[in-house]
This record gives structure tokens, sequence and C-alpha cells, in this order.
């Protein structure tokens, strides 16, 4: 299988040295949805960015499916707007002459025989006059209902399987349904048509650096195997605060709510990313495999009115401006209790994890932007120092910074200046920015690359998807017959339920 694209084909590359740059071989990306959000803020410039560092080879393509009445320029110019607008490396005429020569589209509905058969005429062509080489990946950035209509349509037209060594391979968007039964029926409904190895899934966070380096930080130093477990870690905290609300998005997320649109499939993914033991490899077998066994193992807390917390924010002042509330947002009924904030504590049943509350939270229009994973640890079994002096100590914490300020910190005590015995917090800091020059890619490229390269390590498995579901459903549940979610202002850090869920274990969350 020709995956890669090898400049002068050097004899002497190692295919282990993964510090070489990885190029994709010959292929076309196809793009059903490109006239939504996602595609044109996130897609479209990813694409761009990938080919500006050098990682799309000259036989590529990109292919355009809409309802639209579009030629192949009208669609050219929209990813030439999308780029213009979002991309993150610098606009270069010469990447995107190169680039918008593969650009095609074709128009139709999910449901138009007519229009598959277009599109794989249009493939066969590409294939032909640019060289795709039979390759084809097909990023179903729609919603979840169209899935099946579309991938029984990539059958019927021949276009998911492939001949002589090509490949095939469907991406998917979250959501991966609303609760187990539907996220079955999805995987079964791909299934059907792709074998698994030719499905990837996105979870964007596992694209983010910082997330990736949760590995490297855990794997490959020595310093924290040693502590990462109940004998001194007191609880974990993982946060995904955003400061904005919902904006336009109320046809996707009234229903949703937070705990299904980001601690299902992100917070539930920097879980088991934090909590795992360590992989065999890193291959995507390997790390599967514990991510799995981690998810296998959460149990939640009995009670859940106590231990769990949901909220929607009010209407009121952020940042010196007045926002609407959730209710009064366009196209949320009156009587929505969809969920804006999502507080849940989750433990392990593992030697190692026994007894440590994971506490995990999300929210929309919360005090700053910031997601970071926190481990707490104990506090010294004891302290020689009289208790005024270490009245501003509180426990040592090691912070990984996802985003934004990428980085990781540690808090621990240290003296204060002067004649006196006085211990207060101090944090010591690698950010990003001061130790590497390069800036990170967006998660969209790592991925999208990946994809095209077949790598699958940074992919959630089916399993993966319907353990997260089997864990959130209880949940779920019990806030669907739990009425009206309890309000917090904008620019606060969510419902006093969450904090009261806190204080009841006689801890407090992190204020990033
Ligand atoms: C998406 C959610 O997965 O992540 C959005 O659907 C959220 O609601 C977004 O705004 C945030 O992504 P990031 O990368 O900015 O943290």
């Amino acid at each position: 299988m020709a995956n890669e694209y090898v400049p002068g084909n050097n004899p002497l590359r190692d295919p282990n040295d993964k510090r070489l740059p990885r190029i994709a071989g010959p292929c076309a990306v196809v793009i059903f949805g490109v006239t939504g959000d996602l595609s044109k803020r996130k897609l479209m410039p990813a694409i761009y960015d990938l080919a500006n560092r050098g990682l799309l080879p000259p036989g590529f393509a990109l292919v355009g499916f809409a309802r639209r009445d579009w030629a192949d320029q009208d669609f050219a110019k929209e990813v030439h707007d999308a780029v213009r607008e979002h991309a993150r490396t610098p606009f270069r005429e010469d990447v995107w002459e190169q680039l918008s020569q593969g650009i095609r589209f074709v128009a139709g509905e999910f449901t138009d025989d007519a229009a598959f058969d277009q599109l794989a005429s249009t493939l066969r062509d590409l294939d032909r006059v640019r060289g795709t080489g039979g390759n084809h990946a097909f990023y179903l950035s729609i919603p979840p209902r169209f899935f099946s209509v579309v991938v029984k349509q990539l059958m019927r037209s021949g276009l998911s399987v492939s001949e002589g060594g090509a490949w095939r391979r469907v991406i998917v968007e979250k959501p991966f349904g609303h609760d187990l039964a539907s996220a079955m029926e999805l995987n079964e409904v791909l299934g059907e048509v792709f074998p698994t190895g030719s499905i990837f899934r996105i979870d964007h966070y596992l694209g983010k650096e910082t997330v990736q380096n949760l590995l490297a930080l855990r794997f490959a130093n020595s310093l924290w195997e040693p502590i990462w477990n109940n004998h001194y870690v007191d609880h974990v905290q993982i946060t995904m605060a955003e400061d904005i609300g919902i904006g336009s998005r109320a046809g996707y997320y009234d229903g949703i709510g937070a705990a299904r649109d980001v601690i299902q499939n992100h917070l539930m993914q920097l879980l088991a990313l934090t909590a795992m033991e360590e992989p065999a490899a890193f291959s995507a077998r390997a790390v599967r495999l514990e991510k799995e066994k981690v998810l296998s193992s959460v149990v939640l807390p009995a009670d859940l009115t106590k231990h769990t917390a949901r909220g929607q924010y009010d209407s009121g002042w952020q940042g010196g401006r007045h926002v609407k509330g959730f209710l009064e947002e366009d196209n949320i009924p009156a009587t929505s209790i969809t969920e804006t904030y999502a507080a849940i504590k989750l433990e392990i049943d593992s030697r190692r994890w026994v007894g440590v509350p994971f506490y995990l939270r999300a929210g929309k229009r919360l005090g700053r932007r910031v997601s970071e994973i926190a481990v707490v640890f104990k506090r010294a079994p004891h302290l020689p120092f009289a208790a005024t002096d270490t009245q501003e100590l509180s426990s040592n914490a090691l912070v990984i910074r996802v985003q934004p300020d990428e980085g990781i910190s540690i808090k621990f005590g240290s003296k204060v200046p002067g004649t006196q015995m006085e211990v207060r917090d101090v944090t010591m800091d690698f950010a990003y920015g001061d130790s590497f020059t390069e800036s990170s890619p967006e998660a969209y490229e790592r991925l999208i690359l990946d994809v095209l390269l077949g790598d699958a390590p940074l992919f959630p498995r089916h399993r993966e998807v319907e353990m997260s579901w089997e864990i959130l459903d209880p949940i779920l549940e019990h806030w669907a017959a739990s009425g009206q979610p309890e309000g917090y202002p904008p620019g606060s850090w969510g419902p006093a339920s969450a904090d009261e869920m806190l204080a009841r274990d006689g801890r407090t969350w992190r204020r990033p």
C-alpha cells in the first residue's frame, strides 16, 4: 500500500524515524458538508496548511459535495476565502495555485444516485489527470442522521472499495450518536460498508499537541510514574471551559448539551490518557487497548444528584458586554432543559486509582477559555511548621494546560524570602512558546494527515465510543428526569451546585 510519498525515495531513510516529516501519498479528499462551519473554519484551512508545510503530494485533490449550484471555480473561491480567513500559516500564491488546480465540486443531494455516479467519475478523472492513484478519503462533516445514506451511496457507486492496492477511507465527525444505542447503530452502519481499519472517528482533542504530549510526559520520563497513583494523587480535575455562548449553533446544541457535546468524547479521552497504563507500543492497537481498560473500569457514584451538577447560562454582563441567556438564544425553546454546563465525578476501579475521584467539568459562558488537566496531590503527611506559616500553602498540583497558553506547570510550596518562615504556593512553568520555535499545528492538520497516511493511534475505536456512552447514559437519564438545570451568571465558574458537589468531598474547583 503506497501510503507515503518519499521525495527522492531515499534508501537511507529509516521508516521508524518519526522525526522526519511524514508526507502523504497521492490521494483525493472528498468533503461532504462543505458549506458547514467546521469545513470553512477548520477543514479547508487545515488542508491548505498541510499543503503549505509541504506535507501534501503534487498528486492531491480536494472535492466538495453539497446541495449548491456551484461550478468548480465557485467552490475553489469558497475554499480560497476560508483559507484566507482561517489558515494558520501565511498565504502563498504558489501553494494556492498548485492546490486549486486539484479542486472540484459535485452538486447533489445525498439521496441522488446520479450525483454519486458523477462523484465517481470526477474521482476517476482526477486519478487520471492529477495522479491521485485511486486513494480516496471521504470526510463526513454532516449530521449523523445522514451517515447511513451517504455510506450506502458510496457502496452503491463503487466508491467504498478499491482495486490494485489503492485505499478508501471514511472520516466521521462527532457526535457519534446521542446515547449508547444510537452509537452502536452508527457503528453498525459504517461497519457494513467500510472495514474497521478504514474508519477514522475524529476527536479533535486527540490531535492537539498538548494532548499528545500527555503521553510523552507520562511515558518518556521517570519522574511522574512513581507518584501517578492513589498513594500520592488526591484527585484529578479535567476542565474544558469556554467563554463563548452557543452562537448560531442552536440547531446542533439544543437537546445535545455540554455532556454529549464534549464530555462523552474530548473529556473521556483526556481521562483515559491520564489514567491509562503504559501501552506496549505507540501503536493504534496498544494505545486503544489501554484506553479501553480505563473506560471499562470507570464507576459512577451511587448518588447522581449529589455527585453531578448541571447548569444553563443566564443573561447578564460578560467582559463589558450584555449577553443573552441560553433560553433567549435564537431558536432555543424557552422550555429547553439542555445543559450548557456539566460536572461529573467518576472513579476508576483499579489498583492504581481506587479512591481517587476524577472530576470532569465543561461549560459555555464561563470565566475564561481554558482546557486543562490538573493532577492534585495529597498534602504532605506532616508539616513541621506552625499552622500560621502554611496558611497560604495548598495542595501540590501538576497542571497540563491543553489550551490556551499551552504548557505544563507544577504548583508547590516555597518559602517567602525574609526572616520569618512562611510557605506559600508558587508555580514552575513550561510554556511551549519558550522552549520551541515551531508553533503547534492545528489539531485538524495532524488528524487529516494521519488519515491520509493510514496512521490510526489518534482515532478512537468503536468500543471506546460505546464505552463512553455506557458511562454517560445513566447520568443523562438522571438529568432528563430532573427538570430545569440551575442558572449561572455568564462569566462565572458555573452553578452553585457544582461548587457544592466538590465541597461535599472537602475539595474546591480550581479557578484557572
Ligand atoms: C467542539 C464542540 O467539539 O469543541 C464545541 O462541539 C466546542 O461546542 C469546541 O466549542 C471547542 O473546541 P476547542 O478546540 O476550541 O477547545
